[in-house]
């Protein structure tokens, strides 16, 4: 059941994590945070749409108590200002908060997440990626769960798009050097 690493799609290189090699790192996590979090209940926050799959996979893997709430951000030309343009439906005051991401690149998205969150006084405040991209990173965040540190490549696929696209392949692929200019 490897039919696609046979990849007929112009603008993918190489396959990076496989759905299998996800899917472990995946149980790696919700191990680790079901061990630290035991006896707790946890919010589980995402940012809207990157984070969907792994947040999906991630919630199915845990065994605490969740509740799931998502957000969107958008952000203005360099990257530089964010704003909310969809904000949690439930309060989080009082509550231990897991934001969830799919990767963590200038940092500058969570960075201003959190400090809206922290202003929110929730009961614990941390932060669970998938990847971690640390070359470009801007904004110090303080990753609690890690799941894969990857180099400057940029990646599609289990939730990241390109252009809106891609972000349902089940493996995670970098993008050609000539399409990314
Ligand atoms: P940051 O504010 O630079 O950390 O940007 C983080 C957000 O940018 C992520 O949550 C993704 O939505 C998006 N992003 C960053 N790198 C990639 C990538 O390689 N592929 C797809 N989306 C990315
Ligand atoms: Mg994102």
């Amino acid at each position: 059941m490897s039919a696609y690493h046979v990849i007929h799609d112009p603008i993918i290189d190489r396959v990076l994590l496989t759905a299998e090699e996800i899917a472990a790192v995946v149980d790696d996590l919700a191990s680790r945070i079901d061990a630290d979090h035991a006896g707790e209940e946890l919010a589980l926050v995402t940012v809207l749409r990157g984070g969907l799959f792994f947040l999906a996979d991630l919630s199915r893997r845990l065994h605490l108590p969740v509740t799931l709430d998502f957000m969107a951000i958008s952000s203005y030309g360099s990257g530089e200002a964010v704003r909310i343009t969809k904000d949690l439906d439930d309060p989080i005051e009082g509550r231990n908060v897991l934001v969830v991401e799919d990767i963590i690149d200038t940092g500058l998205t969570l960075n201003y997440l959190l400090k809206v969150l922290r202003g929110r006084s929730p009961a614990s405040l941390e932060v669970c990626t998938l990847l971690d991209r640390d070359a470009r990173r801007l904004a110090d965040i303080p990753i609690d769960y890690r799941g894969v540190r990857i180099p400057d490549w940029f990646v599609v696929g289990y939730g990241l798009d390109l252009g809106g696209r891609y972000r349902n392949l089940p493996y995670i692929a970098t993008v050609r050097e000539e399409v990314m200019g």
